[in-house]
């Protein structure tokens, strides 16, 4: 497992499945994600029994946040489109539980992530889509260190309009860099 300070990462089991039908159907959690189409319990779990055929590195992780002696789930993470010969991965997150929202969660996770990522997979550019009208989303990454770099015009189509998808990272360089103040 991977632990942070108040998080920790484990792999998904087939337990939590309940749990991310209920996200993946919540109109708000879905609403900066491209999901769009109502989930069941038997489409998620398809979508497990495939987990096992992807490298082990793109397998999505529970984010657990510590309640008294135990922990809870809140959410998932990972890592997708890693390419090993330019050293850069894709990142993803979802925090279902919105209770948790608002409290420094997503910004711990990614950072957390960050850290897995550059310090033990050695990759150097990590990086990731949001949509322009996902606010929370785009500020948890900046508080994270994640750089704008560019922008996707009309990515997403929701709400009967097209929307940007902008484009933010983080590099290695800035990642030590920021280690060292
Ligand atoms: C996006 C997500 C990961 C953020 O996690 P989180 O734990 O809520 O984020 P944090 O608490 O670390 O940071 C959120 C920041 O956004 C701010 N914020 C919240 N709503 C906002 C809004 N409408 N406009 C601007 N800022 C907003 C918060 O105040 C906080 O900033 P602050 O600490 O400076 O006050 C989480 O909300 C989530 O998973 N949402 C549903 C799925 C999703 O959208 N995933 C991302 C797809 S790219």
């Amino acid at each position: 497992m991977i632990y942070g300070k108040r998080i920790r990462l484990r792999a998904i089991e087939r337990e939590d499945l309940p749990a991310f039908v209920e996200w993946l159907n919540d109109p708000e959690v879905i609403a900066g994600l491209v999901f769009h189409v109502p989930m069941s319990l038997e489409d998620e779990g398809k979508w497990f029994e495939g987990l096992s055929n992807r490298p082990a590195e793109e397998r999505p992780l529970c984010i657990e946040v510590k309640t008294g002696e135990g922990w809870h789930m809140i959410g998932d993470m990972g890592l997708h489109n890693i390419e090993w010969t330019q050293r850069a991965a894709e990142m993803g997150i979802m925090i279902g539980d919105k209770s948790y929202w608002n409290q420094g969660y997503g910004t711990e996770a990614m950072t957390l992530l960050l850290k897995y990522g550059f310090e033990t997979l050695n990759l150097n550019r990590m990086y990731l889509r949001v949509y322009e009208t996902n606010l929370r989303a785009i500020r948890a990454y900046e508080k994270a260190g994640f750089v704008h770099e560019g922008r996707l015009r009309q990515a997403l189509y929701a709400d009967g309009k097209y929307h940007d998808a902008l484009v933010m990272s983080v590099l290695r360089s800035e990642w030590d860099a920021r280690k060292t103040k």
